[in-house]
């Protein structure tokens, strides 16, 4: 996977800044559907540090739950990217669904589906069911020299081939 890095960013003064809490996704467990929180949360051009590499399971999607404040200041109350590791490498796309800002939830097959209006979406996110016509939207990472996940949320990428579930 290409990995952008436009601008600098120190993951600890970030990590300092915003709370950042893990939660592991179990498959076929809902993650939540509301509007509000996505209304209010623009997160493009962020660099989101997300947590260590190590602390991400390998092969599977875990939804990490931003805190408060981004480093920019803006509140992304509500937020959550997942993230996916594939041996040194994290991978993230957004749970935002693309119809009208639902959480999508991962499903057992490694899949997803809307809670609000049913739209699904298969492993790389590509739109299997409407109502939503848009895919789902990757992002591009780095990992930092201390071993942080960074989410650069103002670098969509293509959905990365070869991930493996475990
Ligand atoms: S918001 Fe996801 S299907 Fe409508």
């Amino acid at each position: 996977m290409t990995v952008y890095s436009r601008r600098s960013f120190l993951a600890r003064s970030v990590a300092a800044t915003i709370g950042v809490g893990v939660h592991l996704s179990h498959p076929g467990r809902a993650m939540g559907g509301w509007f509000g929180w996505w209304k209010k949360t623009d997160v493009t051009g962020e660099s989101l540090a997300v947590g260590p590499l190590s602390g991400f399971a390998e092969g599977k999607w875990t939804s990490v739950q931003i805190g408060k404040i981004a480093p920019s200041g803006k509140d992304v109350t509500g937020l959550k990217i997942l993230v996916w590791r594939q041996g040194p490498k994290a991978y993230a796309m957004s749970s935002r669904c693309t119809h009208r800002g639902c959480r999508v939830e991962v499903r057992t097959d490694g899949t997803f589906r809307c809670p609000c209006h049913g739209a699904q979406f298969d492993s790389a996110g590509r739109v299997t069911r409407g109502p939503a016509t848009e895919p789902l939207t990757w992002y591009a990472t780095r990992i930092t020299d201390s071993g942080v996940v960074v989410v650069e949320t103002a670098s969509e990428i293509e959905p990365p081939s070869g991930l493996s579930a475990k």
